[in-house]
């Protein structure tokens, strides 16, 4: 029988953009006789709006953003906008799982997991507690340190700390610290408010402009390094991808730029040692295991020049489109995109049937 998956997608998010074009990219690698595809669009206002059934791949994005017609807006209209149920395929609104494609905030960190989860529905990738762990840059690497996964150093505080006492913490960075040292919004992504501080001045204007996007704030020393990936696919017996280098083409001051389309380069397989791939596979596995991860994660690492394998982050909802890293490092291990999206759909499937085993009484 054919699998009803409905994608969602959009979202009040910076990578709104990258999102429709990450669902287009799935409707292309979706199999139509396997599954029934149905379009839930998140705009930009945080609406949700459902589209037709899509009964063939999608070409342009523009199909994929729905007008005001088919605003459900949330929350008190939600039990009629999704299934309360898992699909059995009598109810026209029923879906079997769903592909949460929305990066950042709102979306990988754990709300709209929240959300599936009260709705009992089957969805792809990370639940509540890995998804909200993994958004908290500070939480993170705090599970991190009790994996034993060696990291940078690193000091946080909340804005309220540093508003009492900027010279205490000022004195403790210098003290725990090198520089140049980098500073960064607890609970962002795409290097949205990360800046680099090379002395006091610096780092207090860093520290300004990250307390703009969040109250958490973290200060890492910064490292000269290689930056390789790893991908991680699975649920309870999780499986490595090779590893991919991400090197910038020039030296970038800004982190945003440096991520724009053209301006990185991805070498995949990274040119490493046995021995430090061997030493990523194990460390990315146990960052997957630390934060209860369950479907994927992007293990991000640094490797230095004396093959020291430093964790930097993981991503709960990778860049998912057929040319970012996580589908191209499972491209390169004989994974391709569709059979990656397969794959995700089963794990999505098994995660969900294991749960309803689960006893919620005492009996
Ligand atoms: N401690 C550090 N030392 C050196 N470079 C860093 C450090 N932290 C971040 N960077 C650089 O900034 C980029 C973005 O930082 P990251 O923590 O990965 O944030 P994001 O969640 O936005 O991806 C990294 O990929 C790396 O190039
Ligand atoms: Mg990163």
């Amino acid at each position: 029988m054919k699998k009803r998956i409905g994608l969602l997608y959009g979202g009040k998010s910076a990578e709104h953009e990258v999102s429709l074009s990450t669902a287009r990219a799935v409707t292309q690698a979706l199999n139509f006789d396997d599954y029934d595809v149905f379009p839930i669009f998140i705009t930009q206002e945080g609406e949700w709006r459902k589209g037709a059934q899509l009964l063939a791949p999608v070409e342009a994005i523009d199909q994929l953003q729905f007008g005001k017609e088919n605003n459900q807006s949330l929350p008190n209209n939600i039990s009629s906008f999704l299934p309360s149920t898992q699909g059995t395929g009598e109810d026209d609104n029923s879906l079997d799982v769903i592909f949460p494609l929305l990066h950042g905030p709102n979306g990988e960190d754990g709300t709209v997991q929240g959300l599936l989860e009260v709705l009992n529905l089957p969805y792809i990738g990370n639940g509540v507690l890995a998804s909200s762990a993994g958004m908290d840059k500070v939480v993170m690497k705090q599970l991190f340190a009790i994996a034993g996964l060696k990291q940078v150093p690193f000091v946080h505080f909340i804005r309220n700390e540093w508003k009492k006492d900027q010279s205490y913490w000022l004195g403790k960075i210098e003290t725990e610290l090198a520089w140049p040292v980098f500073v960064k919004p607890a609970n962002l992504g795409s290097s949205v408010g990360i800046s680099q501080a090379a002395n006091r001045e610096e780092l207090i204007e860093a520290v300004d402009l990250a307390l703009k996007y969040d109250r958490k704030i973290i200060i890492e020393q910064g490292i000269k390094a290689r930056e390789i990936e790893m991908g991680v696919l699975g649920n309870d017996t999780p499986k490595c991808s090779v590893p991919g280098e991400i090197k910038p083409l020039k030296a970038f001051y800004d982190y945003q730029a440096k991520y724009k389309d053209g301006n990185t380069a991805m070498i995949i397989p990274a040119d490493v040692s046995q021995e430090v791939k061997a030493t990523l596979i194990d460390h990315a596995i146990k960052a997957f295991k630390v934060l209860d991860c369950s479907g994927l994660v992007r293990a991000d690492f640094f490797v230095t020049d004396d093959d020291e394998v430093v964790i930097n982050e993981v991503n709960t909802l990778p860049g998912f489109t057929p040319t970012s890293m996580f589908p191209l490092l499972w491209q390169h291990t004989g994974v391709n995109y569709s059979e990656l999206i397969d794959q995700l759909i089963e794990l999505a499937i098994e995660r969900h049937a294991e749960k309803q085993q689960l006893h919620y009484t005492m009996d």
